[in-house]
């Protein structure tokens, strides 16, 4: 098998000199999967105008594919990042059409696509991953004749009304259409795929299997998981316990511990989610000094406009909340911009009573999955926003209206009042929804499909 997706999963970091794990949910889900098939993975470094030969890590091949800075601006951050990503989103910010961005899009696309097809044998599948490939399914199948094409989208597919404002709406679904199996994180997704491809590429058949250009393309429901195992293992460790109970402590020990964790994306909802902190504190002003709030943001595209003011905005909010609510020494927001390494992110999660997953709209969100995984003792509450692809099946979770402020302070007050409880049947529930559907689950669905 080889997959193709935008990034390969590890980064090469400039400064230190060194590769270092990719940020993102792809990365986290495909990476035990690669080790296990013992596949190759086609991918960028991570850096622009830098050319790398074709190496091993990790148990995984890896095949780099360069972009040039010039790519980098009109390709990632351009149509990826600044058209794609936000459209694909419900349009929460304004995506952004520009005509010089389609031709590098096409042309990355073919880069990734030329690259691919020298490592593809007859026999093998080609499994393309997410929004910047659109175009790769059908640039494969022209190029190639292989076993099998796939593709997996991480993001949601935006209903109709939204989809159909791109200017480059019927190539990018005659690209994806070049696939013989298309998968999707939720089965609204999948719908609104398969009504866009009836209406404006002339596809015709069901949301489960569409026919076009006299081949059958097979749409797939499948959500991605998390690999629990590691996440339970980490958890008990000894050293996590202890780590989780020192972050506790640096807090002040306080009450109610309530985390957030996210790339720093406009998508993930962090502003509301403090608006709705600030909300809280006012109206219980004796939870000041027992409560603390901890958000890890992890920096995120900062090339692209909207995240600069995301950024600003939201460090704004936090700046004003600690202004108004701060005793010396007791912040109630501690903000840390920053990736944090995975024995640490597993210690934050241990120490959180309550966790709060607030986006606006996400394919999945695999931080709250991994949070109910480290939650061995079933205490802990999660907050999930409905508009996240894993409300689908968390439904044992404080399930929320990310833009109802008041709704949201509602419910976080409600969930530190239960959160310690061992009892907790709400836990107990998302435990094991997590544990049966988890990344091995969701690649064997996705690869049967394809014949692997
Ligand atoms: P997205 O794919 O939009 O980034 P997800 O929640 O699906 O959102 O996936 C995020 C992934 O990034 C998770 O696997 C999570 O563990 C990882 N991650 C999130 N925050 C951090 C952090 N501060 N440091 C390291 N990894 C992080
Ligand atoms: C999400 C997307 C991935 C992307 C990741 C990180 O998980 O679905 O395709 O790789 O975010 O974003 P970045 O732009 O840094 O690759």
């Amino acid at each position: 098998m080889v997959v193709i997706a935008n990034r390969l999963p590890i980064a090469f970091d400039d400064d230190s000199d060194t590769w270092m794990p990719s940020p993102g949910g792809l990365v986290s889900a495909l990476t035990p999967i690669l080790q296990r098939t013992q596949g190759s993975w086609v991918g960028w470094s991570g850096v622009a105008d830098r050319d790398f030969e074709p190496f091993a890590y990790a148990g995984i091949s890896q095949v780099p594919v360069s972009l040039s800075q010039e790519d980098y601006e009109e390709f990632y951050v351009g149509f990826c990042n600044g058209t794609l990503w936000p459209l694909y989103h419900d349009s929460v910010r304004a995506p952004q059409f520009h005509r010089h961005w389609w031709r590098p899009y096409r042309e990355v696309n073919q880069r990734f696509t030329d690259v691919a097809v020298s490592r593809l044998g007859p026999d093998d599948v080609a499994w393309v991953q997410d929004y910047q490939l659109q175009l790769v399914p059908r640039m494969i199948r022209e190029a190639k004749t292989v076993h099998r094409i796939g593709f997996y989208l991480h993001i949601p597919f935006p209903p109709v009304e939204l989809f159909a404002k791109l200017p480059w709406r019927v190539q990018i679904l005659e690209g994806l259409l070049g696939a013989d199996v298309l998968a999707f994180q939720s089965r609204s997704s999948r719908t609104n795929f398969a009504v866009a491809a009836r209406r404006l590429a002339g596809a015709h058949g069901s949301s489960r299997r569409l026919e076009w250009q006299g081949r059958p393309i097979e749409l797939q429901v499948a959500p991605i998981g998390i690999d629990t195992n590691v996440f339970g293992k980490m958890a008990t460790s000894e050293r996590t316990r202890v780590a989780a109970r020192q972050i506790r402590a640096h807090l002040g020990d306080p009450d109610a511990v309530i985390l957030g964790v996210d790339r720093l994306d406009y998508t993930k909802g962090i502003d509301l989610r403090m608006r709705a902190i600030q909300t809280l504190l006012e109206r219980r002003r004796d939870l000041t000094g027992r409560v603390a709030f901890v958000q890890i943001a992890v920096p995120s595209r900062e090339d692209v406009a909207e995240y600069r003011r995301i950024r600003a905005d939201i460090e704004g909010l936090v700046g004003r909340i600690n202004g108004d609510f701060a005793e010396v020494g007791r912040p109630p927001i501690h903000y840390l911009y920053r990736s944090v390494p995975f024995e640490e992110l597993v210690a934050y999660y241990r120490a959180a009573d309550v966790m709060f997953v607030t986006p606006l709209r996400d394919g999945m969100n695999l931080v709250a999955k991994e949070y109910v995984a480290t939650r061995y003792d079933n205490t802990g509450a999660l907050i999930l926003s409905e508009f996240a692809g894993a409300a689908e099946a968390m439904t044992q979770a404080y399930v929320v209206n990310p833009f109802d402020v008041d709704g949201l302070a509602d419910t976080l007050e409600e969930a530190i009042g239960t959160a310690s409880d061992p009892g907790n049947p709400r836990m107990k529930a998302l435990r094991r929804s997590v544990a049966s559907h988890d990344v091995f689950w969701w690649a064997d669905r996705c690869l049967a499909a394809l014949d692997v």
